[in-house]
């Protein structure tokens, strides 16, 4: 029988195992903004939100291996059904700043237990997604500002989600130069 040891701490597993929680219900949100900003044709956002899905997706999945990597049990958890209408296409990244806001939130709380639990491992491994969360609030600030910048008219909007195709390669080389 193979036996492996843990080498987190039971509790530090179960809040990693919600963060994976939080993931999925933001990889689901994305999908759920993507797919009525493609009903309504506003296919820059779609686009956009369909990749931010994606990379939601992706820190679930570095969460998971994390965890089996250390000896704990990750859990794939139900993720509850999103809203499916949205108010405007300025609303959608209101929540999704909202959105990244408590997920900066929680990984601040993950950091603080694994500094009260002298747990270097998780420690180290968090510092990724607190690069990771400055890079996502600002992409959505960036994106909120446009509105205040070109306006909410129906050509404003038009224009703003045309921008968006290219936002995240342009926010993330800004962001990369001053690394
Ligand atoms: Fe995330």
């Amino acid at each position: 029988m193979l036996i492996t040891i843990m080498r987190i701490s039971a509790e530090m597993a179960k809040a990693i195992n919600d963060q994976i929680s939080y993931e999925a219900s933001s990889a689901n949100a994305y999908i759920a903004i993507g797919s009525w900003c493609e009903r309504i044709g506003y296919d820059g956002s779609a686009a956009f939100f369909f990749e931010q899905a994606a990379e939601e997706n992706r820190h679930m999945l570095k969460l998971i291996h994390y965890l089996n990597g250390v000896g704990a049990e990750s859990i794939i958890p139900a993720v509850e059904k999103p809203p499916s209408s949205f108010e405007s296409l300025e609303s959608t990244f209101q929540f999704g700043l909202t959105s990244e806001q408590k997920v900066t939130k929680a990984i601040y709380d993950l950091v603080d237990m694994a500094e009260k639990e002298k747990d270097r491992f998780t420690y180290s491994f968090l510092q990724w997604f607190i690069t990771e969360q400055t890079e996502e609030e600002t992409l959505f600030h960036t994106i909120l500002q446009k509105f205040d910048l070109l306006g909410r008219d129906k050509l404003a909007v038009y224009q703003i989600d045309q921008t968006l195709t290219s936002v995240r390669s342009q926010v993330m080389s800004k962001q990369t130069s001053q690394k």
